[in-house]
């Protein structure tokens, strides 16, 4: 089989030798012992999305082999969301076993990853396959996630259910006093179509909407479409995090209550910044503190939520009255309890970057994202297969690079091909690198951005370490990084799931140097 092949490739001789494919030779190179193992199998299901029937989905579950049992557990809401709380420098084992009747691979989305862990789709494995992770747990402290990778079949797969939350957590971290246990808030959002009997609708095959992309009528908040938790009156911690395949969220709090953010995809920010609204582009995390200590109990604070397609489609719809219309619509609400709990002051300072790469000494990297033959490209290119990459993929470990996305708003419009498809190129694309936290250095806009983008570029938290960044149309954004270690193929891709499984995705090669 191909993938074996592929594989062997990677790794070289040593693996022939130990044989019986990537999980058995893994397992045998690592270290004996682990901190945490735990069994992840992913399996049909049912579970309560909406009120009434069940939902048929595809979901991860697991349990704890070894260490501390908490490390694994269900977030609230529909309860099939899976919670994977680990330290920073743990040592993980995992069993992954596919229960599906299709092949499927676990990519840890944000982790910084020897080549065979981070779930390349080459490592997909078939229905009753198991695949054994192990890893050191090596990113600051922060909200990461894990989500199937197999080749064509993203998009599928994440909206049948399977989405995995990871939270990272280290010494800095837990130093500040944050708020903690049941004020440590994960709120996963995702937009879901069902049919008439609850169950789920997906794209059917027409290329059209999968440019489009995925864009449904609910937003559900872990798993559960109206959402609502209660919490002590005092200061909460909420890790959003937007995990729905292809729709942006402009996210604010009822009653225009501000958001501490103090936190975005690799961990925390250095000094907090006071937001009257975020943004959440398709895999992007962003943590805000919020005070309910003001409210009365038994009194609500919702988030609200605009939502917006690739294409910049508003997507809220007239569910909501009154005051609410411009805001967006509730898509969770925090009902303040009896209980007062004093909350820690925030210090100025939340934490200390590693070091930057030199921008003098990077080598500038441009990746034109447009519409070409009716393609979705990076640089003219769609996936090439497992194993392919072109030179100028190719990057050098320890030398710093900047990466220029330029989305390339014009061209297809109006002429040609891209007129044929009848839509021209002005979509959003969140585009996320494997392996790394990058940093944004500058954005620029060719044009003179519409009311739409200007407010969609004022709610993105640029100041923080980065795996996925929002590149507007028309826009150019550079962003700056440095590969540390591991060699070998990790993916860069838009992180629309359809975008990705059209081919808008692609190796690239870390070389030692
Ligand atoms: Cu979350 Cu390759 O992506
Ligand atoms: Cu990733
Ligand atoms: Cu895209």
């Amino acid at each position: 089989m191909s993938t074996r092949r592929h594989f062997l490739k990677i790794t070289g001789g040593a693996a022939i030798l130990a044989g019986g494919g990537p999980a058995r030779l893994l397992a045998a190179d690592a270290p004996s012992g682990a901190d945490v193992e735990l069994r992840l199998t992913a399996r049909p299901g049912e579970a309560g999305l909406l009120p009434g029937t069940p939902t048929r989905i595809w979901r991860y579950d697991g349990e704890v082999l070894r260490g501390d049992p908490r490390a694994l557990s269900c977030l609230d809401g529909s309860g099939h969301i899976p919670l994977l709380r680990l330290r920073r420098g743990q040592r993980v084992r995992i069993h992954f076993h596919n229960r599906l009747p299709e092949p499927t691979i676990v990519h840890w989305h944000g982790l910084h990853m020897p080549q065979p862990m981070d779930g390349h789709p080459m490592y997909a494995i078939d229905e009753g396959e198991t695949f054994t992770y192990e890893f050191e747990v090596d990113t600051r402290a922060g909200t990461y996630w894990f989500h199937p990778h197999p080749h064509q079949r993203t998009a599928y797969q994440v909206l049948q259910g399977l989405t995995g939350l990871l939270v990272v957590h280290d010494d800095e971290e837990q130093s500040l006093g944050l708020p903690a246990g049941d004020l440590d808030i994960p709120l996963v959002i995702q937009d879901r179509r069902f049919d008439g009997d609850n169950q789920l609708l997906h794209l059917g095959r027409r290329r059209m909407d999968w440019m489009m992309g995925y864009a449904g009528d609910h937003v559900l908040v872990n798993g559960a479409a109206g959402y609502q938790r209660q919490v002590p009156r005092t200061s909460c911690r909420l890790r959003l995090f937007n995990g729905s395949n292809a729709s942006t969220y402009q996210l604010r709090l009822s009653g225009g209550l501000p958001m501490t953010v103090i936190g975005s995809d690799g961990g925390l920010l250095e000094f907090p910044e006071q937001r009257q609204q975020v943004t959440l582009a398709p895999a992007e995390r962003i943590e805000v503190l919020v005070d309910l200590s003001p409210l009365q109990a038994g009194e609500g604070l919702s988030l609200l939520a605009e939502t917006w397609s690739p294409r910049l489609q508003r997507l809220t719809d007239g569910q909501v009255t009154g005051e609410l219309r411009d805001a967006g619509r509730v898509i969770a609400t925090l009902i303040a309890g009896e209980e007062q709990r004093p909350s820690t002051p925030l210090p100025d300072r939340l934490s200390v970057y590693p070091a930057a790469p030199s921008l003098e000494q990077a080598v500038t990297r441009r990746v034109t994202l447009s519409m070409m033959r009716g393609s979705l490209t990076m640089n003219g290119r769609v996936f090439g297969g497992m194993q392919e990459v072109a030179d100028e993929e190719r990057v050098a470990l320890g030398r710093p690079v900047i990466w220029e996305f330029a989305n390339d708003a014009r061209m297809g419009m109006g002429r040609g091909r891209g007129r044929g498809m009848g839509m021209g190129m002005r979509m959003l694309h969140p585009m996320h690198v494997h392996n790394v936290q990058f940093r944004v250095i500058d954005r620029q806009m060719t044009d003179e951005p519409d009311s739409v983008l200007e407010s969609l570029g004022r709610g993105s938290i640029d100041n923080g370490l980065k795996d996925v960044v929002l590149v507007r149309p028309g826009e150019r954004v550079r962003v700056l990084m440095q590969f540390a270690d591991h060699t070998g193929l990790y993916l860069y891709h838009c992180h629309i799931l359809e975008h990705e499984d059209l081919g808008m995705m692609r190796n690239f090669l870390i070389e030692s140097a």
